[in-house]
């Protein structure tokens, strides 16, 4: 069953693999990865353990709204590609599932704080904040979104108690690092995240952000984020990963012989296809070609169970990438009805949006446990691993480069 491969550091564009990865990208044809080599380390068995006296630099986070620890994940690798030390102060997450996941990926000992918009910030001190705010009340999925604005009753809103942490820290933390969906640019959010910004400005941050689409980062998944980078006192002169070709394919990650209990329902598949058919305007149920497919459209957190999720047809139905199920989308497919009808259509595995989420093997199997609907929540509430790995590295690397990692005097 477990056929998945995972993604090269590499193909998101950092000049790191390790070996298991390099194993698995040549098991499939990519001979061009070659085993990642590291400066100043000595590397014994899991563990890295510096050369003796020499200093790495140490830069201390906390991750707030911290789901399964996206940042956390992402931040391990870039501080073995960089030489730096991250080292996580303690999280802030309210979800029973993520405070789980969390603890199973990162340890039982971290401390969580619990509500981010109920703690004694006076009492913690960090680098990093990683403030990675939930997105219902922005996403277009959500037709009643009410926004973020500051005082507003909404879960996205939370990202105002930024105040509550500058005004109580001892010392501001040096970098913030927010991320929310692609409609965080749009009209009926932009004057928010502006006036979000001009506060976070008039706090003495440099602010960056950018949208960057999964899919440009090794992952086959389409999935834009808005990704918002602080830098207390100046401008870190960095820029955000260009993008790399699309080497591996969502056909190369599919399993090739999943259960059949992420097949639809008849009853499902009946439902599904009959919206499709109606000419209404709602969103158009898309089929993925197994050996087809490019790429995953955004994971969701109910993967499977709406219109716009990823499906999947037990085999290719056309030469097309995906089909529309709708009578315009077989009709250009030349596909007919009946021989959909009669064909299992699934929904992605959880383990499938695991690694579409760029979690690594031994991560996945810490949430081996965990039940499919509870893994469809985290990782459609998470970031792409590989595109958060590009961005840090980036930034890190210009900050190291251009020595203003000194300069900063990091956990002081
Ligand atoms: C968009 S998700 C972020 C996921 C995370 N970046 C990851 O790597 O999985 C937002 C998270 O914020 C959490 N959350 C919502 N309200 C919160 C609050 N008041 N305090 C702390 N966490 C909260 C949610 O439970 C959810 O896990």
């Amino acid at each position: 069953m477990e056929n998945i491969i995972e993604f090269p550091a590499k193909e998101a564009g950092a000049n790191k693999t390790i070996a298991s990865e390099v194993e698995l990208a040549q098991a499939v044809g990519n001979e061009n990865i070659s085993t990642y080599s590291y400066q100043g380390v000595e590397k014994d068995n899991d563990k890295i353990i510096p050369f003796p006296g020499k200093k790495r630099p140490q830069i201390t986070y906390i991750e707030t709204c911290a789901g399964l620890g996206a940042t956390s994940l992402a931040l391990k690798e870039v501080g073995e590609m960089l030489d730096l030390d991250f080292s996580c102060v303690c999280y802030s997450e309210i979800d029973k599932t993520a405070i789980r996941a969390y603890k199973e990926l990162h340890g039982p000992t971290l401390v969580n704080l619990g509500d981010v918009t109920k703690v004694d910030w006076s009492k913690y001190q960090c680098d990093l904040l990683s403030f990675t705010f939930p997105c219902q009340n922005i996403s277009i999925a959500n037709r009643k979104a009410k926004g973020f604005e500051e005082g507003e009753d909404s879960s996205s809103s939370i990202i105002w108690s930024l105040r509550d942490v500058l005004s109580q820290m001892k010392q501001k933390p040096k970098m913030i690092f927010m991320e929310n969906v692609a409609a965080i640019l749009n009209k009926k959010h932009k004057h928010t995240l502006n006036r979000l910004i001009a506060f976070l400005q008039g706090e003495g941050y440099h602010v960056d952000y950018k949208k960057l689409d999964a899919a440009d980062y090794g992952v086959p998944q389409h999935r834009e984020r808005v990704y918002i980078l602080c830098t207390l006192g100046f401008d870190p002169c960095f820029t955000y990963p260009a993008p790399i070709p699309l080497e591996t394919k969502l056909c190369d990650v599919l399993e090739k012989n999943p259960s059949p209990q992420f097949n639809l329902t008849p009853k499902a598949k009946a439902g599904f296809i009959s919206r499709g058919m109606r000419d209404v305007k709602s969103y158009p149920i898309r089929v993925h070609n197994p050996s087809k497919c490019d790429k995953a459209f955004t994971i969701s957190t109910r993967s499977g169970s709406r219109n716009y999720d990823n499906f999947i047809f037990e085999k290719d139905v056309t030469d097309d990438k995906f089909i529309k199920l709708s009578k315009k989308g077989l009709a250009k497919a030349g596909v007919d009805l009946n021989a959909i009808e009669d064909m299992n259509i699934r929904k992605l595995t959880p383990n499938e949006c695991m690694v579409l989420m760029g979690l690594k093997k031994e991560e996945r199997e810490k949430l081996k446990d965990f039940t499919p609907n509870e893994i469809y929540k985290l990782t459609g509430n998470s970031i792409v691993i590989p595109v958060l790995i590009s961005i840090f590295n980036e930034y890190f690397k210009a900050l190291k480069d251009n020595g203003k990692l000194d300069d900063m005097d990091m956990a002081s």
